[in-house]
C-alpha cells in the first residue's frame, strides 16, 4: 500500500516536472500570420514573404532540397531537432521562428501581449549573433558568394517588418 502510495506520488511528481519543462515546437510562419498580417500593424507575413528568407528553400536545386547541410541555414524546419516541428513545413525556408523562437508556447494572444511572458515561453530578441549563425556560419566548399559583405545595419534594413503602431 505504501509502496503503491510511493509509486503515486513519484507519478505525480514526473508528470509535473515533465509538463512545465514542455518544450516549445516550431509552427511556421502560418501559425503567425492570424495575428501578424494586418496593414495597419505592418504585415510581418507580407513582408517576409518578400524578403529572400521566405525563398530560401525554393531556390535550392533539386537535389540541395534534401541536403542536411543545405537545409541548416536554408529552412527553418530543416535546421532544428525533428521532435521539435509541429506544424511547420520545411519548404517555409527560413521562417519567423529561426529569428523569434519556436512559437507553441508563445502564440496565444494573452502570452503574446505581455513581452516577459513571451520571453519565458520560448520567444527570442533577434540580435546580430541570430543572422550570424547562418550568414557568417560555416558554408559548405565551393557556396555561392554572398553579394554583399554583412553589415548588420544595412542587412536588418532590407528585411525590416516594424510595428508602426508598438510603442518604442
Ligand atoms: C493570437 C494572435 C497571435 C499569434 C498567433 C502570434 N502573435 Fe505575435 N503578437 C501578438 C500580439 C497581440 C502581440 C503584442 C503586440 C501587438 O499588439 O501587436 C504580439 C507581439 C509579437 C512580437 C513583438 C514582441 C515584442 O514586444 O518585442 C513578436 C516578435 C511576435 N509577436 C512574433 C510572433 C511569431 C513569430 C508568431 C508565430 C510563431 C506569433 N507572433 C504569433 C499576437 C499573436
Ligand atoms: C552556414 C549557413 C549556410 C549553409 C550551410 C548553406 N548556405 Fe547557402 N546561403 C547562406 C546565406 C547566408 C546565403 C545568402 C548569401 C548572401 O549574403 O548573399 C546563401 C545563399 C545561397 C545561394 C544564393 C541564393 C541567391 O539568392 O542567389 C545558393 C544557391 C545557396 N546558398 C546554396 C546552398 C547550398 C546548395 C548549400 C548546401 C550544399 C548551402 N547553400 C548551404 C547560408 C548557408
Ligand atoms: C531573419 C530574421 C527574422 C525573420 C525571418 C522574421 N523576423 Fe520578425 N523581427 C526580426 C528583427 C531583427 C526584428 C526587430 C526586433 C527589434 O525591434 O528589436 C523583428 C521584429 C518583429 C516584430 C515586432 C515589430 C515591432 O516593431 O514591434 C514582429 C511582430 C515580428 N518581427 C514578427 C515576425 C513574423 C510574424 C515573422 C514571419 C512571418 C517574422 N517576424 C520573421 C527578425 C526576423
Ligand atoms: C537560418 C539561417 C538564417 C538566419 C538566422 C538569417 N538569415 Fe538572412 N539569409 C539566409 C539565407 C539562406 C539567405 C539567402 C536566401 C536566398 O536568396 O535564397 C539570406 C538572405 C538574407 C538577405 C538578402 C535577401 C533579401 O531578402 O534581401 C538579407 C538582407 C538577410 N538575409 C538579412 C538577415 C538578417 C538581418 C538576419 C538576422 C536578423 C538574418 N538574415 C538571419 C539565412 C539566414
Amino acid at each position: 500500500m505504501r509502496y503503491l502510495k510511493l509509486m503515486f506520488v513519484l507519478g505525480f511528481a514526473l508528470a509535473i516536472s515533465s509538463a512545465s519543462f514542455a518544450q516549445a515546437k516550431y509552427i511556421g510562419a502560418n501559425g503567425c500570420k492570424m495575428c501578424h498580417n494586418k496593414p495597419e500593424k505592418g504585415a510581418q507575413y507580407a513582408q517576409w514573404q518578400k524578403t529572400g528568407h521566405s525563398q530560401a528553400y525554393a531556390k535550392l536545386e533539386d537535389a540541395d532540397k534534401k541536403n542536411a547541410e543545405c537545409l541548416k541555414c536554408h529552412s527553418t524546419a530543416g535546421s532544428v531537432d525533428k521532435a521539435l516541428l509541429a506544424t511547420i513545413k520545411v519548404d517555409e525556408g527560413v521562417s519567423c521562428e529561426s529569428c523569434h523562437g519556436p512559437g507553441s508556447l508563445y502564440k496565444t494572444a494573452s502570452v503574446m501581449k505581455n513581452k516577459e511572458l513571451s520571453l519565458s515561453k520560448g520567444m527570442i530578441e533577434p540580435t546580430e549573433a541570430t543572422c550570424k549563425a547562418c550568414h557568417l556560419g560555416k558554408k559548405p566548399e565551393g557556396h555561392k558568394e554572398a553579394k554583399k559583405p554583412w553589415n548588420f545595419a544595412e542587412f536588418s534594413k532590407a528585411i525590416a517588418h516594424p510595428d508602426p503602431t508598438a510603442k518604442k
